[in-house]
């Protein structure tokens, strides 16, 4: 059973993830309206969105989620069928600076979009649907074997994980104690246009390009799976559309590698791409001190997805680094913009310099 949602409220759609979204989704779906409720933290950016800025179909509200009386006033004048929630405070690193933003943006602003849709729904003689966008890292940490899957238990171990599976849990309550329409889905490490550099691909890159060392946790032998954003918002289409309610649904990209072997291939990729000699900025690596409870392993079973829903990624590591570190050369005005002061009094607290050494 198919679902065709007519007026679909974005959050956080000025984020990385959200705006990739956003990009695609204005563009493929025209008769569809998307209002994108976003705060603008230092993670918001509407420069994302400029390619759609004046469709038809699109409209921002700056706002916060937190805001009751904001989120309900939007129920009223759009009758949304969809909510698709991306706000969130998504960095690991600043969750342990500090938790306080991730439990009130995390916990508390999607139990205010919970209420209200609750609120907006519950009458509903049209079919409707609350997706939840969360992250792998719900899960725990995985040994060198084994995947998670749809079933595997919670087991949150930082306070960003720890917010999110709050949510994730409050999403599921509100199914079967109000019965209200939900679908989930849990990702792994997402990279490509328009992520802020304080994650580790960006970041990286950007360091390469103007030969600031590059911080690697560790010995850099935690394992990601990564996966190419817009494979990813593909995905959470076809999952809003088409897949059955109160189901989850775990997306990965098959694409695991330790954090050392991804920054030497992103290093080698900058080299090729200005004309360097393959090898020449690997100098640079830094080992630094680990992360406080550093998740060893992250691997998802997104075999359901591909074979139930018929989705795949089109992307493996090496096209989707080489294009993603096009883009980054292609955009440096948009990583300039972005980094101001604030930028760089982040990255002195996190990395004990100003990013120069
Ligand atoms: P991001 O940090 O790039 O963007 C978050 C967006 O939410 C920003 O535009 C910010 O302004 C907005 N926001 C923050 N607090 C808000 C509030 N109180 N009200 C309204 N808007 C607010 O995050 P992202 O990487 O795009 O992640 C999006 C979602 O996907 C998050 O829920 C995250 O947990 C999840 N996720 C991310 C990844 C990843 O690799 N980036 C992987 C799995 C899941
Ligand atoms: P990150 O991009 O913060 O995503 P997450 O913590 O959600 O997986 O980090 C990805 C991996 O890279 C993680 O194992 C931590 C590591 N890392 C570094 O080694 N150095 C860095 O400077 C950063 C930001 C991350």
């Amino acid at each position: 059973m198919s679902f065709f949602p007519t007026s679909v409220l974005v959050t956080g759609g000025a984020g990385f993830i959200g705006s990739n979204y956003l990009l695609h989704v204005v563009r493929t779906h025209p008769e569809t309206n998307f209002i994108n409720l976003d705060a603008l933290t230092y993670a918001g950016n509407l420069a994302n969105l400029k390619a759609i800025e004046d469709a038809p179909n699109y409209q921002f509200v700056q706002g916060s989620v937190n805001d009751a009386e904001l989120v309900a006033a939007l129920f009223s004048t759009h009758a949304f069928d969809a909510v698709v929630h991306f706000a969130a405070e998504s960095h690991v690193d600043r969750s342990i600076l500090d938790p306080t933003a991730f439990v009130s943006t995390n916990v508390h602003g999607t139990l205010v979009l919970l209420q209200a849709a609750q609120q907006a729904w519950k009458d509903a003689d049209y079919p409707c649907r609350f997706h939840h966008i969360s992250t792998d890292e719900v899960f725990g940490s995985l040994g060198a074997q084994g995947h998670f899957t749809a079933d595997t238990p919670y087991a949150p171990r930082s306070p960003y994980a720890a917010s999110k599976a709050a949510a994730d849990h409050l999403v599921r309550a509100f199914g079967t104690t109000y019965g209200l329409p939900w679908v989930m889905t849990n990702t792994s490490n997402n990279y490509g246009p328009f992520q802020f550099p304080e994650k580790l691909i960006p970041l990286v890159i950007r360091n390469a390009v103007v030969g600031y060392s590059i911080p690697v946790y560790g010995r850099g032998e935690n394992v990601r799976d990564w996966l190419y954003v817009q494979d990813h918002v593909e995905a959470l289409d076809v999952v809003l559309r088409n897949a059955g309610n109160h189901s989850t649904w775990l997306i990965g990209g098959n694409q695991e590698i330790t954090n050392l072997a991804l920054v030497e291939m992103l290093l080698d990729a900058v080299d090729t791409a200005t004309g360097k000699p393959v090898g020449t900025r690997r100098p640079l690596i830094q080992f630094v001190t680990d992360r406080p409870g550093h998740d060893f392993r992250y691997a998802l079973d997104s075999s359901p997805v591909q074979n139930e829903l018929g989705w795949r990624p089109k992307h493996d590591l090496t096209s989707g680094i080489s294009r993603t570190v096009t883009w980054y050369l292609e955009n440096a005005a948009w990583m300039n913009d972005i980094l101001d002061g604030g930028y760089r009094d982040y990255y002195e607290m996190q990395y004990g310099s100003r990013g120069m050494n």
